[in-house]
């Protein structure tokens, strides 16, 4: 929920306690989140993030120091006090910073429970009060003990009951589902992913019959993954699904369009526009179901969001047209990626199809670099095709949250035969990740890069370079655009 939300909405929820986020914002900033007035002697504990744990102590009486300089990416905390948060932890731990300013002098009842090289103030506690802080980032996978630290405040602190299981989660939001939509019909995009199949199996169990699926073959898919998907729908989840051959209307809106986000916008309207004419078809559907997933709606910094930096547009998030015909169905909004992943097990879903790399919305449209066109677009597929095939032959897929290739506007000279060529640079991508939300780039064996770029070279008609990508997220996305 966002720092301002009504109070009122606060209280509905009934919280066992309040993590405060971090932000991107200074607490010396005009207009940065303040501390809501009911936290500043609440019944519940609180727990501060960066950001958060800034403003506790700024607006409880003790000292924020402008940014000297900004402590950022990986450190080094030792634990000076380990009675509560960092019970049974390491003495010393690697943690994930990402702050500019920091902590100078806490406030009246604060002691520090960690240190670092740069702060004497790397994690805070007031157990009285239960007022808690933390300076690194516990809930990113580069922060050792993150999530025992997480833990340790949701159950110990706040006592809450560690009731999440893929049947609670199915049964909620299949009874959410019939809940919002009644005796409604509903509309389902699927993308052949796993979260659109999940939502799709989800709603087809809350409303049966009254579901139609529409799988919008856009042009900008991978090879094969049309035919795969309709044949998943259609004979293993026996989902009444329709194919739309929309490429040449994507294509079309997407002409000579170079800028990543407009691209986004466009697909994610022409997306919708596509429902709408199918709705109008087979219609009237009340509603849409897709599979958004919360760390769409977290970067895509969408309505209720607003101090969230904006880093993408996910398609259908913030790539939404302003006028809409349906109300929007989204079961997995509050869910991450590995938790799909086991509502989908749960949900009898195959293994190979629950373990699929994740595909951008957008589809190959943001793995190339400049106007996406039909040659770029066979040019990427048919090198994209080889990077899954040589990295599934390999085992190596396993490790790896994704693997792609990127198709880039960059031409260098290469020699092939006696002859000189001029032609582009594939960029090939794998990285590790738990959730999508930062990443790690993978340390391929060196023998497999090397058959990934022989062969594409070889066999990939207007690509003379490869090269690989070694940057993390962050600094860097998982997708190029
Ligand atoms: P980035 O590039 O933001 O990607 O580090 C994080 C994860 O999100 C996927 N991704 C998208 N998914 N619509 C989607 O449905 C999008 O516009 C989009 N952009 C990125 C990306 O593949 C990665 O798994």
């Amino acid at each position: 929920l966002p720092h301002d939300a009504p109070r009122a909405e606060i209280e509905r929820l009934s919280p066992r306690g309040f993590i405060l986020s971090g932000g991107p914002s200074s607490v010396y900033d005009a207009g940065a989140p303040s501390l809501p007035p009911y936290l500043r002697a609440p019944s519940v504990p609180v727990l501060g993030v960066c950001y958060g744990m800034q403003l506790l102590a700024h607006e409880l009486g003790g000292v924020v120091r402008p940014a000297g300089r900004r402590e950022y990416g990986p450190a080094t905390i030792s634990v000076c006090d380990d009675s509560n948060l960092f019970r049974a932890l390491p003495s010393s731990l690697n943690v994930w910073m990402s702050h500019g300013d920091s902590i100078e002098q806490l406030p009246a009842g604060f002691t520090a429970l960690a240190q670092s090289p740069n702060t004497p103030f790397a994690a805070m506690s007031d157990p009285a009060r239960r007022f808690y802080g933390v300076q690194f980032h516990p809930e990113v996978t580069h922060t050792e003990h993150g999530l025992d630290i997480l833990r340790r405040f949701v159950l110990e602190v706040c006592q809450c009951a560690p009731d999440w299981s893929p049947e609670n989660i199915i049964q909620e939001s299949v009874a959410l589902v019939r809940a919002l939509v009644g005796d409604g019909r509903v509309l389902c995009a699927l993308s052949g992913g796993v979260d659109s199949a999940v939502t799709a199996t989800l709603a087809a169990h809350a409303v049966g019959e009254r579901l139609t699926c529409v799988f919008v073959d856009h042009g900008l898919l991978r090879a094969g993954e049309a035919d795969e998907a309709m044949a998943l729908f259609t004979n293993h989840l026996d989902l009444n699904v329709v194919r739309v051959n929309a490429a040449e209307r994507f294509l079309a809106r997407l002409d000579g369009v170079v800028e990543p986000e407009r691209k986004r916008k466009i697909i994610g309207e022409e997306f919708i526009r596509v429902f709408e004419d199918e709705a109008a078809r087979r219609g009237p559907f009340a509603f849409l179901a897709q599979g958004t997933l919360y760390p769409d709606v977290i970067e895509s910094a969408g309505p209720g969001k607003k101090d969230a930096a904006r880093i993408k547009s996910h398609h259908n998030v913030g790539g939404l047209p302003e006028r809409m015909d349906f109300k929007l169905v989204e079961p997995l909004k509050r869910l991450f990626k590995d938790e799909v992943r086991a509502i989908g097990r749960a949900l009898g879903l195959p293994e190979r199809w629950v373990n699929r790399q994740p595909f951008p919305g957008p589809g190959l449209a943001v793995r190339i670099i400049g106007p996406v066109t039909r040659a770029a677009l066979d040019t990427l597929r048919a090198a994209d095709a080889i990077v899954r095939a040589e990295v599934e032959a390999a085992g190596a897929e396993r490790a790896l949250w994704q693997y792609f290739a990127v198709l880039t506007p960059v031409q260098t000279v290469g020699v092939m035969g006696d002859h000189r060529t001029y032609a582009n640079l594939i960029a090939v991508r794998a990285v590790t990740s738990e959730d999508g939300m930062t990443a790690q780039w993978a340390a391929l064996p060196h023998d497999l890069l090397g058959r990934i770029s022989a062969r594409i070279v070889n066999e990939v008609p207007g690509v003379n370079r490869v090269v690989y990508d070694i940057t993390s997220k962050p600094p860097s996305t998982i997708e190029w655009e």
